[in-house]
């Protein structure tokens, strides 16, 4: 397992399916009256970010809490960033304080990397989502998702998605869940295509492993799993489709394109929906869509990532005492 978790595409295969193995074991402890494990007693984590969060940040701090460690939450709102301080010299604070693991979202593609290799601190690194460049737990618990739906909880240990279509569907030129998703699933052997108006296809797109499409219509029947991704006004210094209706035209998902749909295949979004843009609050709140769910594997991954990366070698829960037997 590697020191750091900066991008999907550091993942070997054997690397991706010890997470999503250990998270399925992590899964169980939620199923417990006390859903709690001592793993990283004494182990202090800091949530670091500068830029709005609402899923990872609560699911790190529930992963960090269910581990038992101390966790330090820093958020650059109200923090003296605003009055100027560098990453290098805010890291280092933190650092000061015996920071064993920082999990760090920020707006700028690269930081997370930066702050692991630059010698600055000696902490573990995990990405929470840095610019438009990576959000590795996102694609992983988007995978830990697709294989339980797709290959079946049971059968999940082990196993990994090859053969599985999965198209993702929207502004893939500023996603870092589309960069994300496609190096993992590449890995894990699935078959990726993305569909997006020519605007919102990133340049370069065809070194990526994966195919690319204009048409949703045509690659919907050939799915077995769907991601609608939001279309980020907030990264946008340009028009790229003429209305908003006419984006949801034709690369919105409602209920009759999801019809389109084989029976088994599955809805998916990363979070946050705009409901009435790219999925429609039909398709979201259907038993297909999968989004609450992926929320709840989240604390699950980013469990076994913790776990894995503070120096577990041992199965998580099995070779553990849990709060409730001790
Ligand atoms: N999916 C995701 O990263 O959501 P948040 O921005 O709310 O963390």
């Amino acid at each position: 397992m590697m020191r750091h978790l900066i991008s999907a595409a550091d993942l070997t295969r054997d690397d991706a399916v010890l997470i999503l193995d250990t998270a399925e074991e992590m899964a169980r402890v939620a199923d417990r009256p006390i859903k709690k494990l001592p793993t990283l007693r004494g182990r202090t984590v800091v949530n670091l970010f500068f830029e709005d969060s609402t899923r990872t940040r609560i699911s790190f701090e529930a992963a960090e809490k269910r581990l038992s460690a101390d966790v330090i939450n820093f958020s650059a709102k109200g923090s003296s960033v605003s009055k100027g301080e560098s990453l290098k010299d805010t890291a280092q604070t933190l650092e000061a304080m015996g920071v064993d693991a920082v999990v760090i979202r920020h707006g700028a593609s690269g930081a997370p990397y930066r702050l692991a290799t630059s010698g600055w601190i000696d902490a573990v690194v995990i990405n929470a989502g840095d610019g438009t460049h990576q959000h590795p737990t996102q694609a992983l618990l988007d995978a830990f998702t697709m294989r339980r739906r797709l290959v079946g909880r049971d059968a999940g240990l082990g196993q990994d998605l090859a053969g599985k279509r999965i198209t993702i569907v929207g502004d893939v030129l500023h996603s870092r869940v589309a960069r994300s998703n496609v190096d993992l699933l590449h890995t894990l052997g699935a078959e990726v295509t993305l569909v997006a108006p020519p605007t919102l296809v990133p340049v370069g797109v065809g070194t990526w492993p994966c195919e690319v499409s204009y048409d949703l219509d045509s690659t919907l029947p050939k799915s077995d799993a769907v991601m609608m991704l939001r279309v980020q006004r907030e990264r946008m210094n340009a028009a790229f489709f003429p209305t908003e209706r006419e984006y949801s035209r034709r690369y919105g998902l409602d209920g009759e394109r999801m019809a389109k749909m084989p029976e088994h295949a599955v809805v998916m979004h990363p979070g946050p929906m705009v409901r009435g843009m790219e999925i429609t609050a039909e398709v979201a709140d259907s038993g297909r869509c999968t989004v609450v769910e992926q929320v709840a594997n989240g604390v699950s991954i980013r469990m076994a990532v913790l776990y894995l990366l503070l120096g577990g070698n041992e199965s998580a829960v099995s070779q553990t005492r849990t709060e409730e037997s001790k």
